[in-house]
């Protein structure tokens, strides 16, 4: 079983991990911390880490066509439903927002999420590229295990959820145990065609994006499906088909 670095405290997880690929890491190193004092989100924005959360980033080494690399964060969210569910407590509730965000159902409709908050999310960062291949990379995943101790953010408050607040009571170590293994076996499986599009079923049967109405990028429409490759189709109100590769999506309730 590859290797589980664990830290105290480290300014990002992500960066520790992309410092072990120079050093020669194998694939399937996860680095985690209890406390990150500078965690990195998508799209340069600030992840909030205090303890009482997984923080954990995964070292990938393969031969990846950039092409597919969403495959990876994709197959990522697919698993880390798997191992919500495995946990038991959530009775298969968590879904995804298309294509990282991972969403606990809530009572009270938020801001650009709709009946949802969020729990964790994932990061793919390519460090090493050869031409169109990526041959490393590094997961990262955040998952809100407890209510941290003085609450979220002011800016989180209406967003942001933990597992603690859906009624599971379970250490971070049980997470971590429960979603390593997965992605350590399975992640590269899903570069597998046939792989992939079982993780993609699972991915569209637990969408919090599909179905509904949504902005990504200045484009606003109706979420219609996720073609072979995991693309967001998306029609909007002219009728015209929009493929999104990749973005952020903004739920209009
Ligand atoms: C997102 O939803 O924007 C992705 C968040 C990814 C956060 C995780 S926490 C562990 C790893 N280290 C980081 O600095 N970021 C990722």
């Amino acid at each position: 079983m590859p290797l589980v670095l664990r830290l105290d405290e480290v300014d990002s997880t992500q960066r520790a991990a992309r410092a072990l690929i120079d050093q020669g890491a194998l694939h399937g190193t996860v680095v985690v911390a209890r406390h990150q004092t500078a965690g990195r989100g998508r799209l340069g924005r600030a992840w909030h880490s205090d303890e009482g959360g997984l923080w954990l980033s995964m070292i990938v080494r393969g031969a990846v066509p950039a092409t597919r690399a969403p495959r990876l964060t994709l197959g990522a969210a697919a698993l880390a439903l798997d191992a919500l569910d495995s946990i038991g407590g959530l009775a298969a509730r968590a879904a995804i927002k298309w294509p990282n965000d991972l969403l606990l159902p809530h009572a009270v409709p938020a801001p650009r999420l709709g009946p949802w908050r969020k729990v964790g999310g994932l990061l793919l960062e390519g460090v090493l590229l050869d031409g169109g291949v990526v041959r490393a990379a590094v997961l990262g995943v955040g998952i809100d295990v407890r209510r941290p101790s003085h609450g979220f953010p002011a800016e989180l408050a209406d967003v942001a959820t933990s597992l603690q607040d859906a009624g599971v009571d379970i250490e971070v170590d049980a997470v971590l145990d429960a979603l390593a293994p997965r992605l350590q076996a399975r992640l590269l499986d899903a570069l597998e065609d046939a792989a992939f599009a079982e993780l993609l079923a699972v991915l569209r049967a637990r969408s919090a994006t599909l179905g509904r109405r949504v902005e990504v990028d200045g484009v606003v429409g109706l979420a219609e499906r996720l073609d072979d490759e995991g693309a967001l189709c998306l029609r909007d109100d002219g009728g015209a088909l929009h493929t999104v590769r990749a973005g952020d999506v903004q739920c209009m309730v």
